[in-house]
């Protein structure tokens, strides 16, 4: 099928690499050009296992081409999907301009009878009028992918959501993604906007349940870890999205959870369960930064801090509202010497060391604050013989307590 994906960033390049890597004839369009061009040539703009294969594989045998032209994309394509950011807006809501503006764009030009999917997550009633600006059928396929596995999710995902006004446009989407064995959920418009944020609010309300549950437990001296595996082993329960950590980021989470609470709010409900999501995950940020705090004595000023890890989690280059990143601008306002190293992301105006050893040279407190695995498998001998000062804050669990003590260090988790 011939299909056009406007938006070149982590959802719209893993949908159009895959629909190309399925037997589609993909036309993928973005603004940046910069970004056309690095794809053009076959190196993808983010880090994502698995896709620069694919990527050179469809530019190789032309299942897929780049574009900066919105316009030229769209000629001739049956389906016209929209994966443009909908960042948060002023008053928590989601701001769906950027799909607006496309839509106008478009609207001119889209081949009669083609179907628009938006794949961006948007608040309700955002189809229908993308559907009254363009005057084409409409359908909602909410994009679930997680980053740092976004290819393996295209091509096993746990399930389809298609949200349309017709059964015709239903069928479209069913045939496009036939190769691929999924369970499909059909649904209307608003009910498959609905799922989106519903899914983004549960799992960020068990990250947050997670991270209360260490903080009982760190007032109570039980140990976090022992007690998500007794109720985990419940399968009622069961393990995933219940890691403690530092509060939960990146660029779905902080933003779906607080248009989840405006989008109710319009509608009448006040959402406060989610709004105690929103709050208990800003202390859990400021629970960590004052951990280091103290494991630097009281007081971070002058002090050389090391932080491992700025992503927003392992596997991903992704920094947008990461947690790492807000401690480290803690740090930084209080007067610390932050020297971070990450395997993927880099940040302009933070120092990075060339690699984990180089930046606990002379630390006084080493801060992990994403969960990479090879921070796992550090020689913590070499930590301590590197570092200043002996103090370790491990906001991801990632070391064993009792290694880091033989070593000479001090250890603070979350919750043991
Ligand atoms: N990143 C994720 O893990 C993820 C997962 C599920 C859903 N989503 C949702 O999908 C949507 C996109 O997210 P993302 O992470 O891919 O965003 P992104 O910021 O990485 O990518 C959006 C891309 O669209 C481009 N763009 C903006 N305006 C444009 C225009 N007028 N014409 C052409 N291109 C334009 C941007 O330059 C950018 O490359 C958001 O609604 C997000 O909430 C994201």
């Amino acid at each position: 099928m011939r299909v056009a994906v406007i938006g070149a960033g982590y959802v719209g390049l893993i949908q159009a690499v895959g629909l190309a890597h399925i037997g589609h004839d993909v036309v993928l369009a973005e603004r940046d050009a910069e970004r056309v061009a690095a794809i053009s040539a076959g190196r993808s703009p983010i880090y994502e296992p698995g896709l620069p294969e694919l990527l050179s594989a469809t530019l190789a045998d032309k299942s897929l081409t780049v574009t900066t032209s919105n316009i030229d994309a769209v000629a001739g394509a049956e389906i016209v999907f929209l994966a443009l950011p909908t960042p948060q807006g002023n008053e928590g809501e989601a701001d769906v301009s950027a799909i607006f503006l496309v839509a106008d764009e478009l609207a001119p030009v889209l081949p009669e009878g083609c179907l628009v999917v938006t794949k961006s997550t948007v608040p309700v009633g955002t189809n229908l009028e993308v559907g009254v600006r363009t005057g084409r059928p409409v359908a909602s396929n909410p994009e679930f992918l997680r980053e740092g596995s976004a290819v393996t999710d295209f091509m096993k995902p746990d399930r389809i959501v298609i949200g349309a006004q017709d059964r015709s446009y239903v069928d479209k989407l069913v045939e496009l993604y036939r190769p691929i064995d999924a369970p499909i959920l059909v649904t209307d418009l608003v009910s498959a906007e609905v799922i989106k944020y519903a899914a983004n609010g549960y799992l960020a309300a068990r990250v947050t349940y997670a991270n209360a549950m260490a903080n009982v437990c760190e007032a109570v001296g039980a140990d976090v870890r022992d007690v998500l595996l007794g109720i985990g082993y419940d399968h009622r329960i069961g393990f995933s999205f219940m890691r403690p950590g530092p509060g939960f980021g990146g660029s779905c989470f902080p933003k779906d959870t607080r248009a989840l609470v405006k989008l109710a709010a319009d509608a009448g409900y006040e959402f406060s369960l989610m709004r105690g999501v929103i709050a208990t995950n800003e202390e859990q940020l400021a629970r960590t930064f004052a951990k280091v705090v103290a494991a630097a004595g009281g007081d971070v000023r002058g002090s050389r801090v090391a932080v491992w890890g700025l992503a927003f989690k392992a596997g991903t280059d992704d920094v947008r509202e990461s947690p790492a990143l807000a401690i480290v601008g803690r740090l930084l306002d209080a007067g610390a010497d932050v020297v971070a190293f990450d395997p993927q992301a880099t940040v302009p105006g933070i120092s990075a060391a060339p690699d984990a050893m180089a930046a606990v040279d002379g630390a006084e407190v080493l801060l992990i604050a994403t969960e990479w695995p090879q921070f796992q498998r550090c020689d913590l001998q070499a930590v301590a013989a590197r570092m200043s000062g002996s103090a370790i804050v491990d906001a991801r669990n990632l070391l064993d307590p009792t290694a880091v003590k033989a070593a000479g260090l001090t250890y603070t988790g979350v919750g043991r």
